[in-house]
């Protein structure tokens, strides 16, 4: 049935597939890859996330060792402002603090589907395989000021474990022109041990130490602490244009009433459903909910007060609960109360099908209509992509 050469030339092409991908392999085993290889958000965005650190990885010393110093987190924090601060258009004002220059770099990125240009903060070495050695995660802002169309903080706390949504942010992020994207660089589990980030007493159990959603140690969680100081010091956050987003995953049996569920950290206490109904108050949550039912008709859209049965409130959400008013010193052990919220966190629950490529595009619309543009000193706003010009 097959000729000699059918069958040679069917060896050649296994062959050559087989070495051409032991010599990706190869090179895909560093982060420094994604940076020199991808040339899309999007694709580095996917390329990175293939080094989150697994679930169950560490134990108690490899994590003990994988957590930052003071001196570490210190240099992390100045690191984050400056990216926050950035305005060269190639990211030269931005130094990478001596002691975190074996670990992290700070890459201009030119994305090719926006011909925009970004910062990209990123970590460039692995421990075992393609782990990243730390995972403290990756930040992305614009390099000049004149992209940030909104005063945005879009961020991914559960990369790999939510699936998807650590794309979805970077799509959604640069779709509205927002000031900065965080996604966390460890599996939530990655160290399976409970968080003493916990009411005295309460069950540990429930929330890892490596979910920076409940844990303020997570450098995650203490990179969203510097970026709301550095908005409150930069014009705060106006309910118009500005807001701290963040994109989670949900299994099809949670809340299944729903398609997406949105809370601003507030839950279902019979203040907070009134808070959530007050129509004298301005609440971002609210009004994205609104313009997503119209940009999704065939979804479910709801607040805490639409579905007060549906638990995932984020009210033990640690930085849900620092924007919502609660000190710093208690997030740990407080809820925020409705006397308090100010609105200003948003907390989006999402079905798979809400999280796929082909609806970024509409996720983007519903984002543009909520938050106003504030094109400070560039009155322009391009009506085709919504963005500042
Ligand atoms: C991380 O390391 C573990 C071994 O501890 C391994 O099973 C896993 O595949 C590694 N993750 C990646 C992305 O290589
Ligand atoms: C709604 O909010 C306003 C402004 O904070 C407050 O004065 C009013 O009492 C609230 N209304 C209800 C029904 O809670």
């Amino acid at each position: 049935m097959f000729s000699l050469k059918s069958l040679l030339l069917v060896y050649l092409a296994v062959a050559s597939w087989k070495s051409l991908n032991n010599h990706v392999t190869l090179k895909e085993t560093s982060p420094k890859y994604c940076l020199v290889r991808q040339n899309t958000l999007s694709n580095l965005i996917s390329c990175l996330d293939a080094f989150t650190v697994s679930r169950n990885f560490y134990d108690a010393s490899s994590y003990a060792a994988a957590q930052p110093t003071n001196g570490e987190i210190s240099a992390w924090k100045t690191i984050i402002r400056s990216m926050l601060d950035t305005n060269s258009c190639d990211c030269s004002d931005i130094r990478v603090p001596l002691v975190l220059a074996h670990l992290y770099t700070v890459t201009m990125f030119l994305d090719t589907d926006t011909s925009r240009k970004f910062c990209v903060l990123s970590e460039i070495t692995t421990s075992v395989h393609r782990n990243y050695t730390k995972g403290w995660g990756l930040m992305i802002v614009p390099a000049s000021a004149k992209h940030i169309s909104r005063p945005l903080h879009i961020s991914a706390p559960h990369p790999q474990a939510d699936i998807n949504t650590p794309q979805q942010a970077g799509a959604i992020f640069s779709l509205v022109g927002a000031h900065s994207l965080l996604i966390s660089g460890r599996f939530r589990s990655a160290y399976a041990v409970g968080t003493d980030c916990v009411l005295p007493g309460r069950s540990q159990k429930r929330y890892f130490k490596t979910d920076p959603t409940h844990d303020i140690d997570e450098p995650f969680s203490v990179a969203n602490q510097v970026i709301r100081n550095w908005q409150n010091a930069n014009g705060g956050c106006p309910s118009q244009s500005c807001a701290y987003v963040q994109l989670h995953g949900k299994g099809a049996s949670s809340c299944a009433a729903d398609t997406i569920f949105i809370s601003s950290g507030l839950g279902t206490s019979p203040s907070s459903l009134s808070w959530y109904q007050n129509t004298t108050l301005d609440i971002p949550a609210r009004r994205l909910r609104d313009e997503a039912r119209s940009v999704f008709p065939t979804w479910t859209f709801s607040l805490p007060s639409d579905n007060p049965k549906c638990s995932l409130t984020a009210t033990g959400n640690v930085f849900g609960r620092l924007v919502n008013g609660v000190p710093e010193t208690d997030v740990c052990v407080s809820e925020a109360s409705a006397l308090t919220a100010t609105a200003e966190f948003i907390h989006i629950e999402q079905a798979i099908v809400a999280r796929q490529s082909n609806v970024y595009e509409k996720w983007g619309e519903v984002f543009r209509r909520v938050f106003r543009t504030s094109c400070t000193g560039r009155t322009v706003e391009d009506s085709k992509t919504g963005l500042c010009m």
